[in-house]
């Protein structure tokens, strides 16, 4: 494995009961970038980023076959603390969940749960991680107020900010921005840009033009299978297989 490859994918398909619903995927995720996977509904993007974190072990009659590499680990060989693992890839949904607690409480409480004690500690670590989050100067005056009472926007921006305050490597993101206004949009892949310097981050998208915007490289999938994955500038302007270019022309999904 070269040194800057972060997750190594192998032969691996999920299966849900009998049925394949990813199939025989190989891919690398390098260290530091933003990794995009496009492709229409019902495609296996969700159900790929479940299995990075072994998500799918929760569904009764799920099973794998293959290997995924997470820093030179197999994720799925015995003894994986799966905790730890899901604290290693933070992971943003598509409905922001605030708990209805305070701006404060929405990042501190993993945080805490994770071992941080300490006001001072604390605070600090609610500060960098919603700035990191690109949240800060709009909630530093207020972060006594609950988190529900945040626009959609900001409430993803603080479930970044949440999963930041525990320390991931990776951050996956699932249709982060598909609630979202352009403004709110923008302001996540200005986030996510800013990240990338830290973190390997592996973005799911609906929108193609956000892949186009902001992937480093990007992954198209469609019925479980990796069609194809290279730059982002050559999967959307000179595609090796005509399914990514009709998906891309809006010729299906
Ligand atoms: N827990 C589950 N149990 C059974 N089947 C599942 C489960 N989760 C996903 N699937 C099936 O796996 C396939 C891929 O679904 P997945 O949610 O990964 O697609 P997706 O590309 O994320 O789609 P969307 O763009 O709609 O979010 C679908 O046929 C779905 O019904
Ligand atoms: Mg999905």
């Amino acid at each position: 494995m070269t040194n800057d490859i972060a997750i190594e994918v192998r032969g691996f398909s999920q299966f849900f009961g009998q049925v394949r619903k990813l199939k025989a995927l190989d891919l690398d995720v390098r260290r530091n970038e933003i990794f995009g996977i496009i492709g229409p509904a019902r495609s296996g993007k969700s159900t790929f980023l479940c299995a990075l974190n072994r998500l799918n072990d929760l569904v009764r009659g799920s099973r794998h076959e293959g290997t995924i590499r997470i820093e030179e680990r197999d994720i799925y060989e015995t003894g994986v603390d799966v905790v730890a693992l899901r604290r290693q890839l933070g992971m943003v949904f598509a409905t922001p969940v605030p708990l209805p607690r305070s701006i404060f409480e929405n990042v501190a409480f993993g945080a805490r749960r994770a071992g941080i004690r300490g006001r001072a500690r604390l605070d600090s670590l609610v500060r960098d991680s919603l700035e990191k989050g690109g949240l800060w100067e709009e909630v530093k005056d207020r972060l006594d107020t609950s988190g529900l009472k945040l626009s959609g926007g900001q409430q993803q921006r603080l479930c970044l900010a949440r999963i930041l305050a525990v320390a991931p490597e990776f951050i996956l993101l699932d249709e982060p921005t598909s609630g979202l206004d352009p403004i709110s949009t923008m302001k996540i892949e200005e986030s996510l840009r800013r990240l990338k310097k830290e973190y390997t981050i592996v973005l799911v998208t609906n929108n193609t033009k956000q892949a186009a915007r902001v992937a480093d490289r990007t992954a198209f999938f469609l019925n479980g299978e990796l069609v194809e994955v290279g730059p982002t500038a050559k999967i959307f302007t000179a595609p090796d297989d005509t399914r990514t270019d009709d998906y891309l022309r809006g010729r299906f999904g």
